[in-house]
């Protein structure tokens, strides 16, 4: 087939798409997927809504609503956002399909072929998916223990022109666990608003918090409107349910909406109808609570196997929060490779190798591994195979 635009051209599948498959797989540990613990859902909750609002003849929540979102729902997240130190109303919140939808909408108003967006190096590979189709140029900035480094971002924003967007995911961040401390939180705002860019905020795992302080958004820091800053139900309800939320200066709002009524008119009805009903009968606070011991343990799990089993001169990030330690491997070894030819034939096992979280010069030798969701004894064999195997590799 020819004649696809040239977008078409920046629309690949992921490099990671072959191997996720197998993660279906009983006879596979998975440290893969990004997925939350679905033993963790509120079913029983959600099972008595969805019921409610199917048999109370409350037609409503079938019939179209507006496009910038169920107005009860716009109102529950702004109380949250307002909770969490970002004064809103209902008004300026845009309920979008997940956060994804917003990386999305944030790009189509904002990139034109050629444009700048820096991102965290490594980034969410997602985002870079989703920034593709609008041409971007990328430049990149190391993340470290205190997150986004912002001294290399002032020289990038010194030295390349058109920086439109800068892409940060500040609360244990996808794929590093890594967090921005509140110096760079508020030097990150000062730098943006020297260079005249947009701040791209992703927190969907920002209530997953398992110790530390909880630092303000970036958004909360913002006194020109130039912060983005999405947040999401999936990592603290269900990401099925595909909701999440934008919060911008009106202006950006308003153009975000048309984007959005161009894109899918609206999310659906009846599962803003359901959040909305869970946030007013049920408790979210106490439910993220509930969930936050089981990942606490499963990371911890995670940490104490890669201590006693991966070789000297691997080193791995202790995540705060979130779903994701990063591990760095010596050089020259290629993730990918020991994956395939090793990691999956001889242990069963799957990560995600590194090289795809870069959006430029991507490094080989790192894999994001999540302990989200796997059980206890798989966390053991399967780390500990891991290690063995590596220990085989780079003795070889
Ligand atoms: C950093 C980051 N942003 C956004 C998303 C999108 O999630 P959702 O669209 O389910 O809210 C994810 C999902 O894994 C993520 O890790």
């Amino acid at each position: 087939m020819t004649g696809f635009a040239r977008r078409a051209e920046r629309v690949e599948p992921s490099a990671i798409r072959e191997f996720l498959s197998l993660a279906g797989d009983p006879a596979i540990t998975s440290f893969a997927g990004g997925y939350p613990d679905a033993t963790l859902f509120p079913i029983e909750e959600l099972h008595q809504i969805y019921a409610d609002l199917l048999t109370r003849g409350s037609a409503g929540a079938l019939q179209y609503t507006a496009s910038e979102g169920l107005p009860q729902l716009r109102a529950l997240v702004a109380q949250r956002l307002t909770a969490d130190g970002m004064p809103c109303t209902a008004e300026d919140v845009l309920i979008t399909q997940g956060g994804q939808q917003g990386l999305d909408l944030t790009a189509k108003l904002f990139i034109d072929a050629g444009d700048v967006i820096v991102t965290e190096r490594p980034t969410f590979l997602g985002a870079i998916i989703a920034f593709n189709p609008y041409e971007p140029r990328y430049r990149s900035v190391p993340i470290d223990d205190e997150g986004m480094d912002t001294d290399a971002l002032q020289q990038v924003l010194r030295t390349t022109e058109r920086v439109k967007v800068i892409y940060t995911v500040p609360d244990y961040q996808n794929p590093t666990g890594q967090t921005m401390s509140l110096t760079r939180r508020t030097r990150l705002v000062e730098l943006a608003e020297e260079f005249d860019a947009v701040i791209l905020e992703d927190t969907p795992y920002r209530e997953l918090r398992y110790e530390g302080q909880r630092l303000p958004t970036i958004k909360s820091l913002d006194r020109t409107g130039r912060v983005v800053h999405l947040g999401s139900f999936s990592k603290i309800l269900a990401p099925g349910l595909r909701l999440g939320w934008a919060l911008s200066s009106p202006e950006v709002r308003d153009k975000l909406a048309l984007l959005k009524l161009a894109a899918d008119t609206q999310n659906g009805t009846l599962n803003m109808r359901a959040a909305a009903d869970y946030l007013s009968r049920f408790d979210l606070e106490g439910h993220i609570a509930s969930m936050l011991p089981t990942y606490r343990h499963q990371r911890d799990l995670m940490l104490t196997m890669l201590e006693e089993h991966f070789p000297d001169g691997t080193t791995w990030t202790r995540a705060r929060g979130g779903l994701f330690t990063w591990v760095t491997f010596p050089e020259g070894l290629d993730m990918a490779r020991f994956q395939r030819d090793l990691l999956i034939p001889r242990a069963g096992v799957i990560v995600v190798p590194g090289a795809p979280f870069f959006a430029v010069q991507p490094e080989s030798n790192h894999a994001r591994m999540s302990f989200s969701g796997v059980p206890d004894d798989r966390i053991v064999a399967g780390v500990s195979a891991m290690g063995a195997l590596l220990h085989e590799a780079l003795s070889g």
